[in-house]
């Protein structure tokens, strides 16, 4: 029996990394799988590739969202598991508290937790109709030690935890069958941790080829995760062998969280 079958997901930033990677498992897993992204491209390619829908999105955007819950929900028959993926690290010249601008700071915070509040706003209601299931949303490493080279992103992700856990309490206190949880990647090799090779390398006067070793020295498992690493943990909380798991904050990152 497939792990998800029968059951419809949504994915966000499902055209790149992580969110390519989940949406990919969920396919084999038997899922219905839509994945969403601002970039319709590669989007639009990924989902051919992989056997899913795709949906043009920016998950910043209300009425983007009430669009894809309906659009989703008529097409697969009801919403089971909504992956809020999308994220972003800011932009390279904003990273500790002093440089960060409003602008930027409003920026990252939009894309990175107005778009989980957005996504369980209208997943929730949409899920507990279809008869229950999972909100998996991506915080990270970021949310648990400080990160003044990334200080807007690491608010963002602890913003997403914080509030998954509210999402969570309120749907069990409605015993509506919705679960949520975070997931809290470390460093896993995607287009994101590589561009911050490059960016914070920058800043420092290094290479992206230093800054990737100096990264890696914060991992004691010695090496990087990759994107399946991420699937298989959001595999466990899209089914029903997670049934009794909510409000947890699950972190895969190779024991880094204790050496920051
Ligand atoms: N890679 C890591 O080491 C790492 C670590 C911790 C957390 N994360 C988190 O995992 C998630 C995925 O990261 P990734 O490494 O796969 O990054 P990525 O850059 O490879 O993919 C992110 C995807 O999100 C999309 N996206 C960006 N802004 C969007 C918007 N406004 N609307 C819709 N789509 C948008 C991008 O187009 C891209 O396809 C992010 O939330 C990230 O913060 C990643």
């Amino acid at each position: 029996m497939l792990r998800l079958a029968n059951k419809s997901a949504i994915i966000t930033g499902g055209a790149s990394g992580i969110g390519r990677a989940i949406a990919s498992l969920f396919v084999e897993e038997g899922a219905d799988v839509t994945i969403t992204d601002i970039n319709a491209v590669a989007g639009r390619e990924t989902a051919r590739q992989i056997g899913a829908a795709f949906f043009e999105q920016d998950v910043t955007q209300e009425a983007g969202w009430k669009a894809l819950i309906k659009a989703v929900s008529a097409r697969s028959n009801g919403l089971h598991i909504l992956v809020n993926n999308a994220g972003i690290t800011g932009n390279r010249n904003e990273t500790n508290p002093e440089l960060t601008t409003l602008d930027g700071w409003n920026a990252v915070m939009a894309v990175n937790a107005g778009s989980v509040f957005l996504g369980c706003k209208y997943g929730v209601p949409q899920i507990a109709q279809s008869g229950g299931g999972s909100i998996i949303n991506m915080s990270s490493i970021a949310a648990l030690v400080a990160t003044p080279f990334l200080s807007a992103y690491g608010a963002s992700k602890a913003a997403v935890c914080q509030f998954s856990k509210s999402v969570a309490i309120h749907c069990a206190e409605q015993a509506n069958g919705v679960r949520c949880n975070t997931i809290h990647p470390g460093q896993i090799v995607t287009p994101m941790l590589e561009g911050l090779f490059e960016d914070v390398g920058k800043l420092a006067g290094l290479s992206a080829e230093t800054m990737r070793d100096e990264f890696l020295k914060k991992v004691p498992q010695g090496e990087f995760g990759l994107p399946k690493d991420i699937a298989n943990m959001a595999l466990f909380l899209a089914s029903d062998e997670s049934s009794h798991v909510t409000g947890q904050q699950l972190v895969v990152d190779g024991g880094m969280q204790y050496l920051s």
